[in-house]
């Protein structure tokens, strides 16, 4: 049976074009009954993050849902815990928090590496791939051509596309790939395409080194590029990837925005890789935005390269990101996989304080797994510490309401490891202190502190909510507008949790809870 166990990844990844069946349960609910408790039980792995069973991962790829089912494709390297030669690896899930591993979906062939990119459902079969009333997925992808990049060219990433007929279990190339060709831009890579109802065309958006193309199609096979944004907007401090465009309701009103997200490494706030967005107006060719500032999604050290899912029924906007940055990304203390994605996040636009922000949010599907402990009031006068103690605050919820803006919540263990989220209501900020948190020597530049300035919450009370899973912590404040995510590597358990009050006056912690995060492997 154990041999069984590790022996089938392999062979999966040996016969994946002969659709893997065995160890796919007959639904996908049964993933989620059957909790396994000899699985995923390596240090470090992430008991209810999506992480590969094995070896390499990176961007989150091809976010489509169709039929009962959300696929999560992601950048994977079937053979190392370092990156290589990238494939899509594949998992689904009908809740987006238990997942199931599927085959391997898409090789390498002779146009080179399957790089990042998207997914849709065409439905009117544009393209010609459907069969007898079946609507056909297509996948839409970059090529990476090694041999072109080792010779010194700058024409090796072109855009590919296959289609699958059978709900993303196997997959078959376009004969014509690839779509669209290279004419010297070095960086022209990560196809996210969407039905475009403006124009009745596909849109692809394509990031070319410092900049977003914009390219329609009326079948996904011919493509013409229609416009471009932001060779002087935004943050340029590395190369622009993974671009995503998206139409949302500002809540409360009936006013619509278009929100851009791009990731560039380097140059995020905090180091090495990072998420921006634009807010702005897109009419069916052209996106424009008079955004003056910098905006992030997540101010965190480690969700990147995130993008959002195609035609989720009811039209809501999940976000899924990379939980890691490519600084140490290739040096993290884990030994047999490495890498995890972020919880999927709601998107949300809210207008606060007269300014647009982008908000996102654990799904409430979480909820479901979270065992809901007791709520109390925790009164803490001014200068003075309350401590609490939980079994494993690596697998928990915490979650409180509070109008102080000054407190400071450090997490330690036996070893007197200690992480420190520290708000200070003066200086408007709030820092997530990683440096004593546990192995952190494995790279220079991971044990450090991370900023977020917090400049525009509303006035009265608001929520903290933090989610710490063995090897990261996200923290969600005012439900999605501030957040942050990062990775820890503590040699043991968390236990206590000192929450100190560093203002004069006494404040109130309301509906104050620590919940235990069931495991969903
Ligand atoms: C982002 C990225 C993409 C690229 C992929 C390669 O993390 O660099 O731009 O397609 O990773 O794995």
């Amino acid at each position: 049976m154990k041999l069984k166990k590790t022996l089938m990844p392999i062979v999966c990844i040996l016969f994946a074009s002969m659709a893997c069946k065995e160890k796919q349960p007959e639904k996908i609910e049964d993933v989620a009954e059957e909790v396994r408790t000899e699985y995923y039980t390596e240090p470090y792995r992430p008991q209810f993050h999506f992480s590969p069973e094995e070896n390499w991962m990176n961007d989150p790829n091809g976010l489509v849902y169709n039929d009962g089912v959300y696929h999560l494709f992601f950048q994977y390297y079937p053979e190392d815990i370092v990156w290589g030669p990238m494939h899509w690896g594949h998992a689904i899930s009908s809740d987006m928090i238990h997942w199931a591993h599927k085959p391997i979906a898409l090789f390498p062939d002779e146009h080179g590496l399957i790089f990042s990119g998207s997914a849709v459902l065409d439905e009117a079969n544009t393209s010609g791939f459907g069969k007898e009333g079946n609507s056909p997925l297509v996948a839409i992808f970059t090529y990476h051509l090694m041999e072109g990049e080792k010779a010194g060219r700058t024409d090796f990433q072109t855009q590919g596309i296959a289609y699958s007929l059978d709900n993303g279990d196997t997959w078959t190339k376009y004969e014509g790939n690839p779509v669209i060709g290279n004419d010297g831009i070095k960086d022209f890579r990560d196809p996210k395409v969407f039905w475009n109802d403006k124009e009745n065309v596909w849109t692809m958006l394509l990031v070319a080194g410092d900049h977003l193309q914009i390219w329609n199609s009326p079948d996904l096979k011919e493509w013409e590029k229609v416009s471009e944004f932001g060779k002087d907007q935004g943050a340029h401090g590395g190369v622009w990837e993974c671009p995503d465009l998206f139409k949302l309701k500002v809540e409360g009103s009936e006013e619509e925005k278009w929100v851009l997200l791009i990731s560039i490494n380097p140059g995020a706030p905090n180091g090495g890789s990072g998420t921006q967005y634009f807010i702005g107006d897109f009419d069916g060719t052209t996106f424009t935005s008079d955004q003056k500032d910098n905006r992030w999604i997540d101010w965190g050290t480690d969700n990147y390269a995130g993008v959002t899912y195609n035609n989720v029924p009811g039209g809501d906007r999940i976000f899924i990101g990379w939980m890691s940055n490519w600084t140490y990304a290739r040096d993290t203390p884990t030994e047999k996989w490495r890498s995890a994605t972020t919880l999927p996040r709601k998107l949300a636009l809210q207008k606060i304080n007269g300014r647009y922000e982008l908000i996102n949010y654990p799904l409430s599907n979480l909820d479901k797994i979270i065992t809901a402990g007791s709520k109390e009031t925790v009164t803490i006068e001014g200068g003075a510490n309350v401590e609490k103690t939980f079994e494993n605050f690596n697998q928990s919820e915490t979650k409180f309401l509070t109008s102080s803006k000054d407190f400071q919540i450090t997490f330690k263990n036996k070893n007197d490891e200690q992480l420190i989220l520290t708000s200070n209501g003066e200086k408007q900020l709030l820092r997530l202190d990683r440096s004593r948190s546990g192995k952190t020597d494995f790279q220079e530049d991971f044990g450090t502190t991370m900023q977020m300035p917090v400049t525009n919450l509303p006035n009265g009370e608001y929520e903290v909510r933090i989610l710490i899973d063995r090897s990261s912590i996200e923290v969600f404040v005012n439900k999605g507008q501030y957040v942050m995510t990062a990775q820890i590597f503590p040699n043991e358990q968390y236990n206590t949790m000192e929450i100190k009050n560093t203002s004069q006056k006494s404040f109130e912690l309301k509906d104050f809870g620590i919940n235990l995060v069931k495991r969903i492997w």
